[in-house]
């Protein structure tokens, strides 16, 4: 407790030494003092706040609901935050938005009602709170594969012992001493079952090498083999076998240097999206993926003939957590998630998307999303 009293420097230097802001409203909400780190937070200057209406300082809906929250406080004594404290966001005078932690307190002096706000930036917290779930969910993806993976090499051992025993009666059956008594008809269809033998054992061995130890190594991978095992990660899941998909992938894009882990989780996430997106349509799904070598860069497409993005919501997704998928089914976080990696590779995505109001209508092929990343050839580091 003061002893003293605290004369105007003393108390101008004390607020103003303050790390938060501090905001000193009258009962009809007009500012009345603020610290010099309030006006370091929002971007004013003394002039422009003082004897403004303090919701200058916040977003819609509070921005016009606050006199409103200020007549229910002293009139029926509903707080929403004085005296509680809460996470709320702010409005700088540029319009841009941040969090911050906002306590309320009330105290009376010379019988007029003031209230004194804390606010302390949550904007750092909040970022660090995002890069973690993005690390998480990376992590969890990663585990995901390698799961799949584990699963698959489990399968290639077990399948692959009584393969190579059919695989050696065949051949007996076509090389072998029995082979003259076959006649020719039969020959040839050993032939097609020795081809379907290798095709059983490529696919297993295909998926076990996608998931094998990911990392972040640096190495030269090619772009379209990437996206040949993805897919064919995809195509096993019977929930995917009523999407085509399509691919146009030129033979002609060098091979890129880079995380090929980084752009495997690329993949997924954009291809999981694509489909997604087309589960929530209408039926005759196409998926397309292409590639193609412009001046600048590697250039990968991904369209695909689903629902599209609401207008409203195209600036929005690649917000992190922005999703408008039912919970458990979508953090929000895979275009995020795409962004930071791509960063890592030097690259860059874009969407564009046509929102569909009639789902039954796929003449069109601009109908639905499609999503360009372009990949350098050479990493910068
Ligand atoms: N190809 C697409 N077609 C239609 N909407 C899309 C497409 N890709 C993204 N979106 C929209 O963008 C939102 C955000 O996508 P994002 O990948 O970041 O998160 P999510 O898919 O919802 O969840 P998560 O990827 O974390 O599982 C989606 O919820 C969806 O509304
Ligand atoms: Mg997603």
């Amino acid at each position: 407790m003061l002893t003293t009293p605290l004369d105007q420097d003393k108390f101008t230097a004390l607020i103003n030494a303050a790390v938060d802001g501090i905001v000193i409203i009258n009962h009809a909400g007009i500012i009345e003092t603020v610290n010099a780190a309030t006006l370091a937070m929002f971007g004013y200057t003394e002039e422009e706040i003082v004897k403004q209406n303090v919701s200058l300082l916040m977003p819609s809906p509070d921005r016009e609901q606050h006199d409103t929250y200020l007549k229910n406080y002293l009139s029926k004594g509903t707080a929403k935050i004085i005296g509680i404290g809460r996470d709320v966001m702010a409005q700088r005078k540029d319009g841009s938005q941040f969090p911050v932690h906002l306590s309320v307190g009330k105290f009376t002096v010379q019988g007029a009602i003031q209230f004194v706000g804390i606010l302390s930036d949550q904007s750092a917290r909040k970022t660090a709170e995002v890069e973690l779930e993005q690390l998480r969910k990376y992590n969890y993806h990663q585990d995901k594969i390698a799961t799949i993976g584990t699963l698959a090499s489990g399968i290639l051992h077990e399948v692959n012992n009584p393969l190579a025993a059919i695989s050696g009666i065949v051949h007996e059956l076509q090389w072998g001493e029995a082979a003259d008594d076959l006649p020719e008809s039969a020959k040839n269809l050993l032939t097609i079952v020795q081809e379907n033998i290798e095709r059983i054992t490529n696919i297993t061995r295909e998926v076990s090498d996608l998931s094998t130890p990911s990392s972040n190594h640096v190495e030269l991978y090619s772009l379209n083999e990437l996206i040949e095992r993805t897919l064919r990660l995809l195509r096993f899941d019977k929930n995917n076998h009523d999407i085509d998909f399509v691919t146009k992938l030129s033979p002609d894009i060098p091979a890129i240097e880079g995380v090929p882990d980084h752009i495997t989780q690329v993949l997924f996430n954009l291809l999981v999206n694509a489909i997604d997106a087309c589960h929530d349509s209408k039926p005759m799904h196409v998926v397309e993926i292409a590639t193609e070598m412009t001046n600048q860069a590697v250039l990968l497409t991904i369209h695909d003939n689903g629902t599209g993005i609401r207008p409203e919501h195209l600036n929005k997704v690649n917000e992190p957590f922005f999703s408008t998928k039912p919970p458990g089914k979508g953090t929000g976080l895979g275009l995020s998630l795409c962004h930071s990696l791509l960063k890592e590779e030097g690259g860059k995505l874009e969407i564009d998307s046509t929102f569909n109001q009639d789902m039954n209508n796929h003449s069109e092929k601009s109908h639905g999303t499609t999503v360009k990343v372009w990949l350098p050839q050479n990493r910068k580091n």
